[in-house]
């Protein structure tokens, strides 16, 4: 008898977020992205598996817990507690896993991984000297560095003095996996996106790589070495092997299976080559398969420079949503900025997109239609008869928004785009009840009169029960709202069970659904 196994989940990742301060506008956009990632596969109806934690060791932790006068792991518990994790449950994130790099699940497994790859002489010991940042803990290349004022050598992401590190260090053999990386990239065009950083990686490859330093002796805030403990695991190393050491590695065969290796990487811009070239190279030393594909975000910007914990340029989260509400947050950044690309975050930008977008015309079709249904029907959802051509071109605009939608932020992971495919739709559902005046038709009270009103409200309940389940991924609360509103969940069950692929086929909600005008979806903005 053939073996059954199950399938694999389709598994998605953020970047593990250094626990040196609270989280700030940037984390939560690669965060909130990776969400409506897994949720929109979910509603595919695959098995998914979302991931995200700290990364808790290295200098910049250490000494950021130094100067709150505490110990590195009584901080890092503090900010996690009290910072982290509750922000993703603020933003409705529904992660399977919360991987903390100071945990034994992690760190009894990296030091396995990295014994491993010295037994295979994949280390050796060897000695360093270079310029080094610690907001990035790594080492610079000499050429990227930026001139300060007086002659002093900045780090180009954090604009910071590099410090001269020179370490008698543990080595990986990097250098020898440049020709075979340079050959998965080029069977693999698809695995660093977009295509900008995907040559900027390839570039870096070719230039020649260095042996990468994996161990620190000068200090000790970090996971031993298991055969020399006078020295700890360069963070980095550390950080990488949560995507593996969370997902059972080591420790769970049969998940490790389901699960391992990563569909999806979301990453920052800024830690690109760590995904791209450096964790491929450790799996490819360790005889482990590679990761889908690694997919870097943009920065969003202040004053022309990245928001960083760093630089002390961090908008909170919560200032936003207290505001805007978290659907709307949610929505906004993947909506207002093109996947990939650098933007800025501005007050006025969201206040006018959200009135017009989400107010206005998705909020307002939803009163409208749902207002409707109780005036002219008491609430009980009239059947459609005799449809016609403005309801068959609504129809069939349905059908291609949702394989747009579909392609567009499943498969493509441009959010911007799909989203603003469903809101074409949106659009366009507007259009056709403006154009059709059900108001004027509901003074026609004979037989004819209201089977055409009945159709009109039948076509328009059923359109925006399709926009909920498309937008389900990404505002999960107004979806919500909405699906009870058109009394669906009693009828179709609950919205996280609609398939998206099955989200335009028609006739779903039945004849005689209580439908109820619900509280306004996106409420009027207050100074
Ligand atoms: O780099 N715009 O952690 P980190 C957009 N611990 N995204 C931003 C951003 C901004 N202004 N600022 C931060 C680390 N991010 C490592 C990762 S992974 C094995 C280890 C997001 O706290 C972006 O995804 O500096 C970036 O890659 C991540 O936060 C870095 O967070
Ligand atoms: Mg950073």
């Amino acid at each position: 008898m053939a073996e059954t196994h199950a399938p694999k989940s389709y598994y998605v990742s953020t970047p593990i977020y250094y626990v040196n301060d609270a989280p700030h506008l940037g984390h939560a956009y690669t965060t909130v992205a990776g969400d409506v990632l897994t949720r929109w596969h979910r509603q595919r109806g695959e098995d998914t598996w979302y991931l995200t934690g700290t990364d808790e060791h290295g200098q910049k932790v250490m000494r950021t817990a130094q100067a709150n006068g505490v110990g590195p792991q009584e901080w890092c518990d503090r900010l996690v507690e009290s910072e982290w994790k509750p922000l993703w449950e603020h933003l409705d994130i529904a992660n399977d896993d919360f991987i903390r790099t100071t945990e034994a699940r992690h760190t009894a497994r990296v030091q396995e991984f990295v014994q491993d790859l010295y037994d295979k002489g994949e280390i050796y010991k060897g000695g360093y000297t270079g310029p080094y940042c610690v907001g990035c803990e790594e080492y610079k290349v000499p050429g990227e560095l930026l001139d300060g004022e007086n002659g002093e050598k900045l780090c180009p992401v954090h604009k910071r003095p590099v410090e001269i590190l020179e370490e008698e260090n543990y080595f990986f053999r990097l250098s020898e996996y440049g020709p075979k990386l340079l050959e998965f990239y080029e069977a693999n065009p698809g695995f660093v996106q977009p295509e900008s950083a995907r040559n900027e990686v390839v570039n870096f490859v070719r230039h020649g790589l260095q042996d990468l330093s994996v161990s620190r002796s000068t200090f000790d805030w970090g996971v031993k070495v298991p055969w020399d403990d006078r020295h700890v695991i360069y963070v980095w190393i550390d950080a990488l092997l949560n995507y593996a050491t969370a997902a059972g590695y080591g420790s769970d065969q049969d998940k490790f299976e389901r699960t391992f290796p990563a569909d999806v990487h979301l990453v920052g811009k800024d830690i690109l080559r760590f995904h791209a070239i450096i964790w491929p190279a450790m799996l490819m030393a360790q005889g482990l398969p590679l990761p889908g594909r690694v997919v870097a975000n943009g920065w969003l910007m202040v004053g022309g420079e990245k928001m960083s914990k760093s630089n002390l340029t961090g908008i909170k989260p919560q200032d936003l949503t207290a505001h805007f509400g978290v659907d709307a947050y949610r929505w906004y950044f993947l909506r207002a900025i093109a996947f990939g690309q650098d933007g800025a975050f501005s007050w006025e930008d969201f206040s006018v997109r959200y009135t017009s977008e989400l107010a206005n015309d998705y909020g307002n079709l939803a009163s409208r239609v749902t207002a409707m249904v109780g005036k002219y029907f008491d609430g009980a959802l009239p059947g459609a008869t005799g449809e016609g051509a403005a309801e068959e071109a609504l129809r069939a605009v349905l059908e291609k928004t949702v394989a747009e939608a579909d392609r567009k932020i499943g498969d493509e992971l441009d959010f911007q785009g799909g989203i603003l495919t469903v809101f074409g739709f949106i659009k366009h559902v507007n259009g056709y009840i403006t154009e059709q005046e059900p108001w004027k038709v509901a003074k026609d009270e004979s037989a004819e009169g209201r089977a055409r009103l009945a159709t009109i409200l039948y076509t328009s309940a059923e359109s925006l029960r399709a926009i909920a389940v498309l937008l389900n991924p990404v505002m999960p609360g107004s979806s919500q709202k909405v699906w009870e509103s058109l009394g669906a969940e009693e009828h179709l069950g609950p919205l996280a069970q609609q398939r998206i692929q099955n989200a335009g086929e028609w006739g779903k909600l039945p004849e005689g659904a209580t439908v109820t005008k619900g509280m306004g979806l996106f409420p009027r903005l207050v100074d």
